[in-house]
């Protein structure tokens, strides 16, 4: 099987904020940052697999901090572990004030995409080669998240 590394895949994305983003008092929707969210870790995962992914779940988000309309988002998004169909891919998102030179932490989140065929069934992907000692944390660290989350979902009955 084929393996990749973390930096073929890995994606930043940098998106304006305007109005239409945001509510009347110019506070941008947790929903926008979500789709920012989304978009770049599928862009990661599509990258890793070469081919079309889809959203199987994502864990819990917290909006540590707001972002204004004029504000940029900043989204880093990279692969954290990959199974035989199934990736989880880690996104951090900050703000940047660039006129005043500021950036705050806005949003983490951990994704898991599914590599699927022209049937829509999940198909095989290159098993992911973590290089670095932070990279290899993350693969560690988000195998033990694929855990848990299997088992929950065997808990609600679902299958996984
Ligand atoms: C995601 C999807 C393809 C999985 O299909 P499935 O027939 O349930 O697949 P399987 O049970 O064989 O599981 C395939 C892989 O997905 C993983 N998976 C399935 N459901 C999951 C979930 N809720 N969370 C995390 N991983 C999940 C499994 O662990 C497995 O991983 P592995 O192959 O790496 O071991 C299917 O549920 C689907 O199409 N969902 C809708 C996706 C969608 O519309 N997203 C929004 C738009 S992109």
């Amino acid at each position: 099987m084929e393996t990749r590394t973390n930096s073929e895949s890995k994606v930043e994305i940098a998106e304006l904020m305007l109005p239409e983003h945001a509510n009347s008092i110019g506070l941008v929707h947790g929903g926008t940052i979500m789709k920012i969210i989304d978009t770049a870790a599928g862009i990661a995962a599509a990258r890793h697999a070469r081919n079309t992914v889809v959203t199987a779940s994502v864990d819990r988000i917290d909006f540590i901090a707001p972002v204004y309309v004029g504000d940029l988002i900043i989204s880093k998004a990279s692969l954290n572990y990959v199974s035989r169909t199934s990736m989880e891919v880690g996104v951090n998102v900050t703000a940047e004030k660039f006129t005043k030179g500021l950036v705050w932490h806005v949003a983490s989140a951990y994704l898991t995409f599914v590599s699927i065929d022209e049937n829509k069934k999940p198909m095989e992907v290159p098993r992911l080669k973590p290089e670095t000692p932070e990279e290899i944390r993350r693969f560690e660290e988000a195998k033990i998240r694929r855990e848990r989350r299997i088992e929950e979902l065997k808990r609600k009955g679902k299958k996984a």
